[in-house]
């Protein structure tokens, strides 16, 4: 996807002559001449927009880009806007840059390079605060859940509701519907954002070490078996997250049953009781109430887990939320892998998506978008695409499992940034300039991906 840069400024010369450099350099452009319609076409145009151009004189009577530049900050937009400075104007520039301005540029005959070595350094300096953000959410597990359908809407007004209270949440749904993820939300929505939260998959530990690995050891001088903390103990002050909640053995359940209940547990071979203050969220995809009823799960423990219960619906009964979520995994995906293109899915392609019927569900749509946009040789996903990608035993009925004939994803990626280099490099005969904008990106992302693939000599 092409991001477009906003050309504002009330001589249509100067905005037809920055529109041409622009083109040069492989950026599509949007223009007015008009201060007053800046913000409304930040506000339209949204994600598309990359950066705004922005003239300070628009002539006698008119709003001028000083008022604009505000306009836009007080918004709460963060856009970078750069000042377009007619000679001698620097001073009004550097009351711009103090009003939120990125960065100036002057109109003379040098406007070409400045250009260019502006917009690399607001475009690196938008990688790098998308890089932060993606950083800093994985420090923390955070995540943005996504989705607008009346479901997912009214599963997000829950986190809201529930987060904040310190009881135990149950948290249902199909695989890949996005249990992990809510459950994440729920204590990001607590007071204890700050403290610990521990996930424990109760389905892949062994019944008999379960009980070790949530409430911990004491040192056993007996048979020499050393002190072990539980996961109850490193969840003190945060919360406990048992997903698969529904795989646990009778005798644990009872024990788990009373951890919750009354805050308080013994450790393996201890007789102090422990007190812990946690909080309990659980995930599972089976079917409790028919558990209950065939005595498989404790009723009881049931009610304790399921204070409240928030059902997180299948794909397939919200594909209106599948354009959304489509378009973000293919914009974080992008973010995440330097040369990987922002798919453009068609009005077709979604049509295509919506029917297709996801049982790994938010996962496997995922994954769908990534192996695209490693695989295609253009951004644009057509409803072939999509058909050809879904075919029984295709990619995306392979998206669970490896797949043995193509490698390890990383090395896929890597063989594909490779390849499109080389192939943008031939089409631009050897010009490197010509490949970046080309591939759109800057100069130096395309040095930096050269040189990572020993392409050339620098
Ligand atoms: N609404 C959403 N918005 C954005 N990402 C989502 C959403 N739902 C799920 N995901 C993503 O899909 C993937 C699967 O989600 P998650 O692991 O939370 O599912 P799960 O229900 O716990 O799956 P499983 O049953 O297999 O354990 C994760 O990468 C998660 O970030
Ligand atoms: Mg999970």
């Amino acid at each position: 996807m092409s991001k477009c840069v906003l050309i504002a400024d009330d001589q249509a010369e100067v905005r037809e002559w920055v529109a041409d450099i622009l083109r040069e350099l492989g950026r599509a452009t949007v223009e007015t001449g008009r201060a007053d319609q800046v913000l409304p076409l930040i506000q339209e145009m949204g994600d598309a927009l990359s950066m705004v151009l922005l003239d300070l004189d628009f002539g006698q009577g008119q709003m001028g880009g000083m008022d604009a530049l505000r306009q836009v900050r007080e918004a709460g937009c963060q856009i970078p806007v750069v000042i377009l400075t007619g000679k001698g104007s620097v001073r009004a520039a550097v009351e711009a840059l103090k009003a939120g301005a990125t960065d100036f540029i002057e109109k003379d005959a040098h406007v070409e390079d400045t250009l260019a070595a502006a917009l690399s350094r607001v475009e690196r300096f938008a990688q790098v605060v998308a890089e932060n953000r993606r950083l800093r959410e994985e420090l923390r597990g955070v995540q943005e859940i996504v989705g607008e359908s009346p479901a997912m809407r009214e599963v997000l007004a829950q986190i809201e509701r529930l987060g904040p209270v310190p009881r135990p949440v149950l948290v249902v749904g199909e695989r890949g519907t996005g249990k992990e993820l809510v459950a994440r939300a729920l204590h990001e929505n607590s007071p204890r954002r700050e403290g610990p939260f521990i996930a424990v998959n109760c389905a892949a530990i062994p019944d008999g070490l379960l009980e070790c690995e949530l409430f911990g050891q004491e040192e056993n001088a007996f048979d020499g078996a050393p002190f072990k903390e539980g996961r109850f103990d490193r969840a003190d002050g945060g919360t406990l997250f048992l997903d698969e909640v529904g795989n646990m053995g009778p005798e644990f359940q009872r024990k788990i049953l009373r951890a919750i209940e009354y805050h308080s547990f013994e450790r393996v071979q201890g007789t102090e009781t422990i007190r812990v203050d946690v909080r309990v969220i659980a995930a599972t995809n089976a079917d409790l109430q028919a558990a209950i009823r065939q005595g498989a799960f404790r009723a009881d423990l049931y009610d304790r887990l399921a204070f409240d219960t928030i059902r997180i619906p299948p794909i397939r009964e919200r594909t209106e939320d599948i354009d959304s979520l489509a378009r973000h995994f293919a914009r974080r995906f992008h973010e995440e892998v330097a040369g990987v293109p922002v798919l453009e899915f068609t009005d077709a392609a979604l049509t295509a998506m919506r029917a297709a019927p996801w049982p790994g569900n938010v996962r496997e749509l995922k994954n769908f978008v990534e192996r695209l946009a490693t695989r295609l040789s253009e951004p644009r996903v057509e409803a072939a695409h999509v058909n050809s990608f879904l075919q029984p035993g295709g990619q995306a009925a392979a998206a669970s499992s490896a797949d043995p004939g193509v490698g390890p994803f990383a090395s896929r990626v890597e063989a594909f940034e490779h390849s499109l280099l080389t192939t943008a490099l031939d089409a631009a005969g050897g010009n490197r300039r010509k490949a970046a904008a080309a591939l759109e990106l800057s100069y130096d992302q395309l040095r930096r991906l050269l040189a990572k693939h020993h392409i050339g000599s620098p």
